[in-house]
């Protein structure tokens, strides 16, 4: 642990099956108005919307409904949400949905009493939140992002495309989360794979960075092996509590924080996938598989250390023949279990054409965490080899 860091998480977690019981409580703790967030209507077929108002009805609350989030939250839909939070003056944000919706709500808690255009503000000049933030609180519903323990807020500009997240601190993530692993159910398959793809890789942007021994990477491959073999339960038997609940509490560690301590970390895999979902919209945790591979194996040479001991301390790849074998090996196997779990593994399948390769290469941000630091020719050469 070679880095300095402070640590804090202050969301509070209510976990587990009828974790919602715990709801009204929380509640009772802020204001009387409540901004109701949520998507496309799921909550409404499966019953989550329900218990939700029954919760907030029993707190007494006077509820303003703002649905219709769409995934990959865009910047119009925000400034609406602005406009409702000031004209109901809402003393609190309950995000009930996935990554989109309590993205969505963050934006929201530290855009409503701050002037300006909240995309201008914190997309395009990143500024920090000079203004009261509406608290926020989470019922979670698809597995993933970890957004229900952070401070992230990925917002979508379509008109100028680009797709970009603001990490804010820690008085902005949520001042709780209820994680029922049974609302996750109804995901729809290829979003739960998507999610699982993407709890996973959050690990590895954290994992394939540095070079000192570190109790972080030790808990990223905790992780991993914990999202592998549940993820094989639970594409066979999505409706197994315990494969869905260890994948909710995997994804929620998984980028609350906790495993960048003390390292430093990549993320590019997550550039080059938001510069795609800026072009096509595609499932955030498609982006991610579709370049994964051609990106690890580009800068493989560069870290290849940490690709042996990903191979054989996530993998089981016995340590026979040369490190760049082995390490190879580690990615034949990510390659399967990405097969095995039928997640994209190439961007023409997610709409992208050739002719858009030079402008998502050009909303691509280049990190400098990682084992190399990616050029522009790079960049386009991995774009045109995930197609
Ligand atoms: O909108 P509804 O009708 O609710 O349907 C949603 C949506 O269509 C559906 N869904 C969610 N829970 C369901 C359900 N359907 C049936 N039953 C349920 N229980 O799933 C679809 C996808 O939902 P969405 O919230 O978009 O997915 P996800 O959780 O993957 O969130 C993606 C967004 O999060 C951002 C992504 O970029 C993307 O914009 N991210 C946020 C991060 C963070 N805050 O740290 C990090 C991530 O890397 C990511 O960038
Ligand atoms: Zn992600």
């Amino acid at each position: 642990m070679l880095g300095r860091f402070e640590f804090a998480n202050p969301t509070k977690i209510y976990f587990g099956k009828g974790a919602i019981d715990s709801l009204k409580g929380e509640l009772e703790r802020y204001g009387k108005t409540v901004q109701l967030v949520y998507g496309g209507g799921s909550i409404k077929k499966n019953g989550i919307y329900d218990e939700v108002l029954f919760a907030l009805h029993a707190a007494n609350k006077a509820v303003v409904e703002d649905g219709g989030v769409m995934p990959n939250p865009t910047a119009d839909k925000l400034r609406d949400g602005v406009r409702i939070a000031r004209e109901n003056r809402v003393d609190f944000i309950l995000a009930v949905g996935g990554g989109s919706v309590c993205d969505y709500a963050k934006a929201l808690s530290v855009s409503v009493h701050c002037g300006g255009d909240p995309w201008e503000v914190y997309y395009e000049r990143f500024e920090e939140p000079a203004c009261p933030i509406v608290p926020v609180g989470c019922v979670l519903t698809m597995v993933g992002t970890g957004s229900e323990m952070n401070g992230g807020a990925v917002i979508t500009n379509p008109e100028r495309k680009l797709k970009i997240g603001h990490v804010f601190g820690s008085n902005v993530m949520p001042k709780f989360t209820v994680l029922d692993p049974t609302y996750t159910f109804t995901v729809p398959r290829r979003q739960m794979v998507a999610g699982i793809y993407d709890a996973f890789n959050h690990v590895c942007e954290q994992y394939f960075s540095g070079e000192d021994d570190n109790v972080s990477d030790d808990l990223a491959e905790a992780l991993m092996r914990s999202i592998v073999r549940n993820s094989r339960v639970a594409v066979k038997d999505p409706e197994n509590y315990e494969a869905r609940s260890n994948l909710m509490w995997a994804a929620s560690l998984a980028l609350n924080t906790l495993i960048a301590k003390g390292k430093t970390t990549d993320w590019e895999v997550h550039m080059l996938g938001q510069a795609v979902g800026a072009y096509t919209d595609a499932t955030h945790g498609m982006t991610l598989s579709a370049v994964s591979l051609p990106y690890y194996h580009y800068i493989l040479p560069y870290g290849v250390k940490k690709f042996k001991r990903f191979a054989v301390e996530v993998w089981n790849v016995p340590e026979a023949g040369s490190d760049e074998e082995i390490a190879l090996r580690g990615l034949d196997a990510l390659d399967g279990w990405m097969q095995e779990i039928g997640v994209s593994r190439n961007l023409t399948e997610l709409g992208v054409t050739p002719d858009m390769i030079e402008g998502i290469a050009d909303a691509t941000r280049v990190m400098d965490g990682g084992y190399h630091v990616l050029t522009r020719p790079e960049i386009v050469a991995i774009l045109r080899a995930s197609l």
